[in-house]
């Protein structure tokens, strides 16, 4: 009987009930099933923090593309983004595109950015902010992230609206297939004529955007091709915009709803937005998910995963591990037992303490991880100035789920609505 209760059915992923909360499926698998043979949709899926962890470190193993660089397959032509870093998984060409450009994200490059976000932060809040109430998700943080980096990429602003309909298509295309495949390779397509003759442009008169920057960066004396400039710039706009907006929503739903007694914390110390970040993106990841495919058997927990098989690291499971954190199930912005700070590739840190999953680790660890932050905190930081009292509008919340098509498959509040005085 008891063992019956713990078999998993896997139609149970495909269920409502773990689009709302998949926490609970996610400790029997980590606890029964820490490696799970999904024979229905023919992957296996991987749950305990360790071993999401340890699996991505193992490139020898693992590896995010199914083809080879040097095979036939053409890459980017079936990609919603075009060719693109993650398509080219562990490959050479992969450390070389990353490389060519992961400066700019970081130090400086970074601290050059910090202006913009403070004037997108500014200009929106003043839009939004006016009537003693604000729908926080349709109002700012959805339109937040995407308007920073077109800003940066130094894309006119009149065609924000433009950037926003096709990043969300471009969203909707990547795990939906079907008529939401199609549809977001026509946005990319679209958005790529657009793009190209302001990509010629700026080759030859480059500026100080971040456009500029991308299309002429050389590393071994090459640049990228313009298919590649343009597939990266896909990526920028779905992989920094869609995720971050959604962490800005998560983190004021849990002070509002989830701790509303840390929040008081917060109110006095704006500091801890940091710790607000760290332990949203442990307790309900915005990306729960990632993928891998098996470039050899691979044994684990005693069974053997054949060669070529698609592998689920559930980020959002293993950040739950009870193995690795005390109290899992609560979110605790003052937590002693994880690294709070920033994050790295290594997932290895000074303090000795387990980071959070969720910007993935190891070769394709999150490019944009301190810009996230650092919008997410400036963005939350900004919010509490204009807002005098921010409380919840309504007593209940439906609370935090996973996806509606549009939302992409990443996990936030469709709404919130917040009271506050001027
Ligand atoms: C809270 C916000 C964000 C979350 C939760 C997030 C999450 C992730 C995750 C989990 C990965 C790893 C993919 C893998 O292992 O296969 C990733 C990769 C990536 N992210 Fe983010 N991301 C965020 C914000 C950003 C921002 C702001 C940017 C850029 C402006 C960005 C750019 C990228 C890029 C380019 C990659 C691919 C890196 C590679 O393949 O080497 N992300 N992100």
């Amino acid at each position: 009987m008891g063992a019956l209760a713990n078999e998993i059915d896997p139609r149970e992923f495909d269920s409502p009930g773990y689009q709302k909360d998949p926490f609970p499926l996610y400790k029997r698998l980590r606890d029964h099933h820490p490696l799970f043979r999904d024979r229905f949709h023919n992957r296996w899926l991987i749950s305990r923090y360790d071993d999401v962890n340890a699996a991505f470190q193992d490139n020898e193993s693992f590896d995010r593309a199914l083809y080879k660089v040097d095979g036939p397959y053409v890459f980017g032509s079936s990609h919603v983004f075009g060719p693109n870093i993650l398509e080219y998984g562990n490959s050479d060409r992969h450390r070389w595109l990353r490389n060519i450009i992961a400066g700019q994200f970081v130090g400086q490059g970074l601290v050059s950015f910090i202006p913009f976000i403070e004037k997108i932060a500014g200009e929106l809040l003043e839009e939004c902010m006016t009537d003693g109430e604000v729908e926080l998700v349709s109002r700012f943080s959805n339109q937040f992230p995407i308007r920073v980096i077109s800003n940066i990429l130094g894309l006119p602003r009149a065609d924000e609206e433009r950037f926003v309909g096709w990043y969300q298509a471009l969203i909707a295309g990547l795990g939906f297939g079907g008529e939401h495949l199609a549809r977001g390779i026509a946005a990319r397509n679209e958005m790529w004529k657009y793009l190209e003759p302001i990509i010629e442009e700026r080759l030859k008169k480059p500026g100080d955007d971040l456009l500029s920057k991308i299309a002429i960066a050389e590393l071994d004396g090459q640049r990228m091709s313009m298919d590649e400039v343009k597939g990266f710039i896909a990526l920028l706009l779905a992989a920094g915009g869609d995720t971050t907006d959604k962490a800005i929503a998560n983190m004021w739903y849990h002070m509002l709803y989830t701790r509303p007694d840390q929040f008081e914390d917060v109110k006095k110390d704006p500091t801890l937005w940091e710790n607000v970040f760290a332990e949203m993106m442990r307790y309900d990841a915005v990306v729960h998910v990632q993928s891998r495919y098996t470039t050899r058997e691979v044994e684990m927990h005693g069974r053997v995963i054949p060669e070529r098989s698609l592998i689920i690291l559930l980020l959002g499971s293993g950040n739950r591990d009870e193995r690795v954190f005390a109290n899992p199930d609560t979110f605790d912005i003052h937590r002693t037992d994880m690294h709070m700070g920033r994050e790295n590739r290594s997932a290895r840190y000074k303090d000795k303490l387990p980071g959070h999953l969720g910007f993935g680790v190891g070769q394709h660890f999150c490019m944009g991880y301190a810009m996230a932050r650092q919008e997410a905190v400036i963005a939350c930081t900004r919010m509490m100035e204009v807002m005098k009292n921010p409380r919840p509008k309504f007593s209940t919340h439906e609370g935090i789920s996973s996806p509606n098509i549009d939302s992409g498959g990443f996990r936030s509040p469709q709404e919130l609505w917040i009271e506050f005085d001027r």
